[in-house]
């Protein structure tokens, strides 16, 4: 049977790697946990209250229609936000790449930082360029400090024009960027209320840039729906995204705080990004859904391979027994080069002659899978047909999907961050927002001597 996306799970059995691994007994006596979890998800999706899971079912067609009225001279676009509001469409775009003709060069200005964004900023033509500014919230610092850097810039550039070449994708109704648009008469889409930023990358949060830059959002919805309606559907114990949470869960149980993502291939490494945020700001929570003290969490740490095997593995290897490691596998990649016959290459690397490289890549890693095993440590291998908009889409559905059974299974909620809200705040208070100040300037950080080390240079 021909498959969107593949969770072998063989490696972290106990059968694999002993007492450290997943015992069938304990998969046995979560299955009914399980299938309650998977309810109750499907049960908050009907109330309403899950966005996520409808968005497979999206008509492409208004967003491609929209892109092929784009100004035939614009070149670029530079999408502007953080977190949930871009990780999502670097990593699909990175990924699988755009497949229409003519689309847009994309860039994407996450981070605040003044050397990296200076650059960005002077290499773009104004003339050619679009602003597409995401923020849920309509209030996120960094992204409306840049964004009102990069439009002052504009504007000085090409006047006026500036208004036609900014796309807002914000809430509909509130922060402070849906009035500005309207002000201004920039072109918006609206992100739906009971979406959050890290699921909403099949909003327009994702799919406005996708689009404007010519990636297969139609394969990408494909492969969400494949997920999304395997997850809901498929028997617990046939269902990948079921299973993934059951053992993250019961791993987890057994002490194993860290899930290393090992992608083995540069270009799903956006994809690792996009995982490590969706399971770090659903999963780590202090309280639990009756107000109880639980400080839950398990910290996503990224990897890549081949890099990595000669970077971490010694500790992945060795080290504390805390880690599962999680293979990324691409099965099929568009293209390859071969080891060539060619006189002088050492008689002891002879076997290496006439191997492509996706076939070393394997074997690099089948060889880690075999070795952590050997040293009992759990790892599970998610297989990708290929690096198609179809495999991405699943990709990105199944593990929305698995965050919400763990959250489920831990009685916390998932779809929350209040643990990131105070240091913004104090951000705020510390840049002046007037009902802040005070606010801020109540929090210091307590420190005696010898708290602050300096290396003297010397004359
Ligand atoms: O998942 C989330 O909610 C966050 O990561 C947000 O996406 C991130 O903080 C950006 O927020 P906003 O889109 O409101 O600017």
């Amino acid at each position: 049977m021909a498959s969107t996306l593949t969770y072998d799970r063989s490696g972290l059995t106990s059968l694999a790697v002993g007492e450290r691994g997943v015992s069938d007994a304990s998969r046995a006596s979560l299955s009914a946990s399980l299938a309650a979890a998977r309810s109750a998800v499907l049960d908050a999706h009907t109330r309403g209250d899950l966005g996520f899971l409808d968005l497979a079912d999206l008509d492409p067609t208004p967003f491609t229609s929209w892109a092929s009225t784009l100004d035939p001279d614009l070149t670029d676009q530079v999408v502007i936000g953080i977190g949930g509001s871009t990780l999502g469409a670097f990593a699909i775009l990175e990924t699988a790449g755009p497949s229409g003709a003519g689309g847009l060069r994309t860039h994407f200005a996450e981070n605040m930082d003044p050397v990296t964004f200076s650059a960005l900023v002077s290499s773009l033509d104004p003339a050619t360029t679009l602003l597409v500014v995401i923020t849920k919230s309509g209030t996120t610092v960094e992204t409306m400090s840049k964004f009102w850097i990069l439009y002052a810039r504009f504007r000085d550039a090409i006047g006026d024009d500036v208004d036609a070449h900014v796309i807002a994708i914000t809430d509909p109704e509130r922060g402070s960027l849906r009035p500005l648009a309207m002000s201004r008469g920039w072109k918006t889409f609206s992100v739906p209320p009971n979406v959050g930023g890290r699921f909403s990358v099949l909003t327009p949060v994702g799919l406005v840039p996708l689009a404007a830059a010519g990636f297969d959002i139609a394969g990408l919805l494909d492969g969400a729906r494949d997920a999304r309606d395997a997850a809901r559907d498929l028997p617990v114990d046939s269902n990948p995204a079921l299973q993934a949470a059951a053992d993250a869960h019961i791993l987890y149980g057994q002490g194993v705080s860290i899930y290393v993502m090992m992608a083995y291939s540069d270009l799903l490494s956006g994809l690792v990004d996009w995982f490590r945020q969706l399971w770090a700001e659903s999963l780590g929570k202090s309280t639990d859904r009756k107000g109880r003290a639980v400080h839950l969490g398990q910290t996503p740490v990224k990897a890549l391979g081949v890099v990595d095997q000669h970077s971490q593995a010694q500790l992945y290897m060795e080290g504390p027994f805390d880690k599962v490691v999680a293979l990324l596998e691409v099965a099929s990649f568009p293209t390859d080069l071969t080891v060539p016959e060619l006189d002088g290459f050492p008689e002891s690397l002879s076997h290496l002659v006439g191997r492509g490289m996706s076939e070393i890549l394997a074997a690099e890693l089948r060889g880690t899978q075999l070795a952590l095993a050997d040293a009992q440590r759990p790892s599970c291998l998610w297989s990708f047909p290929d690096l198609s908009a179809r495999s991405v889409g699943a990709f990105v559905m199944t593990w929305e999907f698995v965050t919400a059974v763990v959250g489920e299974l831990w009685d916390i909620d998932a779809f929350d961050q209040p643990g990131v809200e105070l240091g913004k705040r104090i951000a705020h208070g510390l840049l002046g927002r007037e009902d802040l100040v005070d606010f801020a300037a109540g929090f210091s950080l307590a420190s005696g001597e010898g708290s602050s080390l300096a290396i003297p240079r010397s004359e």
